[in-house]
């Protein structure tokens, strides 16, 4: 069957084609296992360029919406729209439509239950967490005068959790913040729903690394956003290819998600100038930077900047537990207000009683020494794991070069994305957890290749998940 694809009046030609063709996997008119038009095909019948076509081909397959199989081409896999089509689904279906936008946002099954050998990005040991401390710091504050008294807290968070946040960041990231400048949250991704709703209108475009966070992306997308991805490379985001109408530009310039690089120094320097010639906002996500094993602290931008350009997000999703949903933002003065503003139509305020015992937390030196000690436990892995990489998978991978963090990835030497794919799928199969590169693509297709966290693995089991990996290269 001749599938059609409408581009009248369309810019984005790649992302036309792919959203239409996602919805028709979605709603079942591609059905599993039927294949997509060739490429070359398609792009004929479009007129426009093959790649055009292959970039959204690619797209989808890095989702998981269909698999390519040489000589044979591109369809559509098995379990996608078999779980969407569901009969039960079917029945359970009611006349309001959600926006199409929520079809192309799967759910996280980053809850699922883990694999014996977890080398998943993203997660901690929360094993190694001081859980009896916490539950005492907690039910303090449950039965604290301010929760009994039942009245809403301020938005912007909880003075002395605001206070020693301030302090904690002057000390460890020398970044430079007063109470005043910061908000509490519900983690970095609602600290930047919040600085979305208070900076842009739907329609704006904004840039995010490519390869990069898919939850940041997919909350730009589905507040109406217009997303660009773009490139990165060991010095960290090319500036040069910012697009020049982005409002605002999303970056993890300590430790690049997923690749891992460190943003130079001039590359910094180079965005923060690039921000103030197309008057452009900078989000920096520092979402895992006080796990750093070697060398100086990289400079945050908000440090650099001089300009009041730079909003700082910070998560305690990393140096505590991801459950607790707690993190925070540092913005310049001349949007404090309507941030906080943001935060209130948004959910009002975080939940105080967290607040206030992770104040205490900060306050009386547990925190800083929970950091510490976990710092040193995830050193061991970092090694362990980027050793493992080096001498054992030397034929297959390359890893990325990166001294932070909670993860390492590695490039794949002579492998596609269908054979990384086909790794994946084996180790899976041997018990073993890890994500591809290619998973992280957000326009262009990125190199093959693994991404390995070792937040949740612990230094035991790092051998034998590396070796049970390393037979998976064999097919
Ligand atoms: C790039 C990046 N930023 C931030 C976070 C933390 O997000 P949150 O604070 O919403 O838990 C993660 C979690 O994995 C991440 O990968």
């Amino acid at each position: 069957m001749e599938f059609h694809v409408s581009l009248v009046d369309r810019k984005d030609l790649t992302g036309e084609i792919y959203r239409q063709l996602r919805r028709a996997i979605v709603d079942g008119r591609l059905r599993p296992g039927e294949f997509l038009p060739p490429t070359r095909e398609l792009a004929r019948r479009l007129s426009v360029a093959r790649t055009t076509v292959t970039v959204a081909y690619d797209r989808l397959a890095s989702e998981g919406f269909v698999s390519a199989r040489i000589g044979a081409g591109t369809f559509v896999n098995e379990h996608v729209s078999s779980s969407l089509n569901d009969p039960k689904r079917r029945l359970a279906d009611g006349p309001l439509r959600a926006r199409s936008i929520w079809d192309s946002i799967p759910l996280s099954t980053n809850f699922a239950a883990p694999a014996k050998f977890d080398f998943r990005t993203g997660l901690v040991d929360a094993s190694l967490f001081p859980h009896d401390r916490w539950r005492r710091l907690l039910s303090r504050q449950l039965r604290s005068e301010i929760v009994s008294k039942g009245v809403y807290g301020d938005p912007g968070g909880h003075r002395g959790l605001r206070e020693a946040i301030a302090r904690y960041i002057g000390i460890a990231r020398g970044v430079d913040a007063s109470a005043d400048d910061i908000t509490i949250g519900s983690g970095t991704q609602q600290a930047l729903d919040v600085v979305a709703r208070t900076l842009l209108e739907p329609g704006d475009q904004v840039a995010v690394e490519d390869p990069g966070y898919h939850l940041v992306r997919w909350l730009f997308e589905s507040l109406g956003l217009r997303v660009n991805g773009v490139p990165v490379d060991q010095d960290g985001l090319v500036v040069e290819a910012l697009p020049r109408h982005a409002r605002l530009v999303y970056v993890t310039p300590s430790h690049q998600y997923p690749l891992g690089v460190s943003m130079t120094l001039s590359r910094r320097r180079a965005l923060l100038a690039w921000a103030e010639q197309n008057d452009a906002a900078i989000v920096e996500d520092d979402y895992d930077s006080e796990f750093r094993f070697e060398a100086r602290p990289i400079e945050p931008l908000q440090t650099l900047d001089n300009n009041g350009r730079v909003i700082y997000v910070g998560s305690f999703s990393k140096t505590m537990l991801p459950t607790l949903r707690l993190g925070f933002l540092v913005t310049p003065p001349s949007i404090r207000p309507a941030v906080q503003r943001a935060k209130q139509v948004t959910d009002w305020h975080t939940s105080l009683p967290l607040q206030m015992a992770l104040a205490d937390f900060i306050d009386d030196g547990g925190f800083v020494r929970h950091v510490r000690k976990m710092r040193n436990i995830y050193r061991v892995r970092h090694s362990m794991i980027t050793e493992g990489l080096t001498k054992e998978f030397a034929d297959h991978l390359q890893p990325v070069p990166s001294t932070v963090g909670l993860h390492v990835a590695a490039v794949a030497r002579t492998a596609t994305v269908d054979e990384i794919n086909a790794v994946a799928r084996r180790a899976s199969d041997a018990g073993v957890q890890v994500e591809t590169l290619s998973r992280f693509a957000v326009q262009t297709p990125t190199k093959a290749g693994l991404v390995l966290g070792y937040g949740a693995i612990s230094s035991t089991s790092i051998e034998e998940g590396l070796s049970r990996l390393r037979h998976c290269f064999v097919a």
